[in-house]
């Protein structure tokens, strides 16, 4: 049996720990190498590296799971594997096999077994997988070596508060254009956000909300989470757009919805100024888990939903059916879960 490291689970925020381990593999003269596990956390590569200057690069995030038996498990990595893939179909970069990638990840998790924390602590193990080109280069073009990585941070909440609901606000800016690199997960989505999630920060929001970059009329994200809100009916909806990123929480949460909780779910354009008709809404992703939103702000009037302070009863519904599945006490569809002890 590892012995756990020291540290107080439950007060964990989403920050950077360096762990023990870390995989690293390098595509060199059109191949992948084998990849290895290494203790050395920085990477050294040319400063003509296509991912420092032109931003050819993307990543994933993902999460490993502690069950009651001790055992652990990862939610739908090969979800992950595609949509990097997806990733570098768009940014002309060599594919992650996507056998190659949940392996990485499980490597990744056993050896860092002792960072991975403990069942009932709300924590959990957050795998950041990424690729960048890299090597000698100057022009405009792709590079011809890349290094595909994973290191791994445990976690808590990503919006203060977990399951207590938070206020988000829109923004003017855009991350993505119509259809430039919103559904990729891409660096350069993140470097757009940067402004617009200091501006609602300091605020006094939890994050910005973005619209639709071509009409700015109906809700795109909800930072680096998609949006999902539970109508007066009882339907479960997420917005529909060619510039958000495919979130697995969201198709997770579809599935949820509709076969465990027996609800009507689709995904359908959600007009910002059409809240009135949902009676609970969320923001929803890896890190972010489920976010209850108590509030958006658009144009200075604020919309509130549920409650300032507690979550809505669908919310929590979902929540607990999802958690109970990436736990391992809900029985998972078939394929979701990838033991990896
Ligand atoms: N939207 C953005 C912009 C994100 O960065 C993320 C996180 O990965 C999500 C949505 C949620 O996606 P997923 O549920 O796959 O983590
Ligand atoms: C995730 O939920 O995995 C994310 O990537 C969100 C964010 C930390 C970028």
């Amino acid at each position: 049996m590892i012995k756990k490291k020291d540290i107080k689970w439950s007060e964990l925020g989403f920050s950077y720990v360096k762990t023990d381990k870390r995989y690293v593999s390098y595509f060199k003269d059109g191949k992948w190498d084998d990849g290895q596990l290494v203790e050395d956390n920085r990477l050294t590569i040319s400063e003509g590296s296509t991912s420092l200057h032109y931003g050819q690069q993307c990543f994933e995030g993902l999460k490993a799971y502690s069950n009651k038996d001790g055992g652990i498990q990862l939610f739908r990595p090969d979800q992950n594997a595609l949509r990097m893939q997806r990733s570098c179909d768009r940014l002309l970069m060599p594919k992650v096999p996507v056998e190659k990638f949940v392996d990485a990840c499980k490597k990744v998790v056993l050896a860092n077994e002792a960072w991975v924390p403990p069942y009932g602590s709300g924590a959990t193990l957050y795998l950041r997988p990424f690729l960048i080109g890299v090597g000698d280069n100057v022009g405009v073009r792709p590079a011809s070596e890349y290094i595909f990585c994973i290191f791994c941070t445990p976690v808590g909440p990503y919006f203060k508060g977990g399951m207590a609901p938070v206020n988000f606000v829109t923004t003017d800016f855009d991350r993505a254009a119509p259809i430039g690199t919103g559904k990729d997960k891409v660096g350069g989505n993140y470097a757009a956000s940067l402004l617009a999630h200091k501006q609602a920060v300091d605020a006094g929001f939890a994050d910005s909300i973005y619209l639709d970059p071509k009409t700015h009329t109906k809700i795109d994200e909800v930072g680096a989470a998609n949006f999902f809100g539970i109508t007066k009916d009882n339907r479960f909806i997420t917005p529909i757009s060619s510039s958000i990123l495919p979130s697995i929480t969201k198709y997770s949460l579809l599935h949820v919805a509709k076969e465990y909780l027996g609800m009507e779910a689709s995904e359908e354009e959600v007009k910002i100024d059409e809240l009135d008709k949902f009676a609970e809404a969320g923001a929803c992703g890896t890190a972010a888990v489920i976010s209850p939103i108590g509030g958006i702000q658009h144009k200075g009037n604020m919309h509130t939903f549920y409650s300032q302070t507690e979550v809505g009863p669908i919310t929590r519904k979902l929540y607990d059916t999802l958690m109970g599945i990436q736990l391992g006490d809900v029985k998972a569809p078939e394929g979701w879960i990838v033991k990896v002890k």
